[in-house]
């Protein structure tokens, strides 16, 4: 799903990352652990292709996508990969079900399925009394949850968390971790998150830690005890 080769970013003398070489197979869930600091934000940006790498080769399923134009990178991104940020990033002035929608209208995809679609996640997410409204009349767990709905509104192969439980207290925290190992289950989707967060290092697949640039060590686990 993701074969990531060498990858180098510089931001002007700071190295950020030094050479990371990453795989990641369809329907594993990676997290990424390390000190603040050691390039994990900057390696997810690279993987998402929402910032390019100095040198070194990403594949998203095979496709080199730094042979694509900025415009069909964008197309591209919008189609097949989710982002779930710290920080939610709903945009304040639209509703819940608005937000949703957005990724769809992107795509130029039709108004009315795109509304149905953004209704059925919000029903999967509990989230149907809330889709009218506004992210600040909402919980922290709750404005979370509608942006995985946004993340999965174009149906991606994979989604890209950046501390997804980092400002979650520990109830909502535990609820979207086990969230997002349900859309793995039904839904085959990958996932690469980096977390602080020890439990969910723990129940993913693999934990990928990072330190200045480079990747330290990679801790497989065996998950056939864990049905
Ligand atoms: N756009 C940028 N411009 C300059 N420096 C940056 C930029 N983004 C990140 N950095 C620096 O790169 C280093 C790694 O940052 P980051 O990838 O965010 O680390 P992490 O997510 O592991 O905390 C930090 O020293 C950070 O200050
Ligand atoms: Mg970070």
């Amino acid at each position: 799903m993701i074969e990531a080769t060498g990858i180098t970013k510089n931001f002007g003398e700071l190295k950020v990352l030094k050479g990371v070489d990453l795989s990641v197979r369809q329907a594993e869930v990676v997290s990424i652990v390390g000190p603040s600091g050691a390039g994990k934000t900057t390696l997810l940006q690279i993987l998402g292709t929402l910032d390019k790498a100095d040198s070194g080769q990403v594949l998203l399923k095979g496709k080199d996508i730094s042979k694509l134009s900025p415009k069909a990178l964008a197309a591209y991104r919008n189609e097949h990969i989710g982002f779930i940020f710290q920080f939610h990033q709903l945009l304040p002035e639209f509703t819940a079900l608005e937000n949703v929608m957005i990724p769809g209208l992107i795509a130029r995809k039709r108004e009315r399925e795109t509304k149905e679609r953004s209704k059925e996640l919000l029903a999967y997410l509990n989230l149907s009394e809330r889709a009218h409204h506004k992210p600040n009349e909402l919980s922290g767990g709750e404005k979370q949850r509608v942006a995985v709905a946004r993340a999965l509104l174009n149906n991606p192969d994979l989604i890209l968390a950046d501390e997804p439980s980092g400002s979650l207290d520990s109830k909502n925290k535990e609820e979207l971790h086990k969230l997002l190992f349900d859309l793995r289950d039904k839904f085959g989707l990958t996932i690469v998150i980096v977390t602080h967060d020890n439990e969910l290092a723990q129940l993913s697949d693999r934990r990928i830690r990072m330190k200045d640039g480079i990747v330290l060590q990679e801790t497989k686990e065996n998950h056939s005890f864990f049905p």
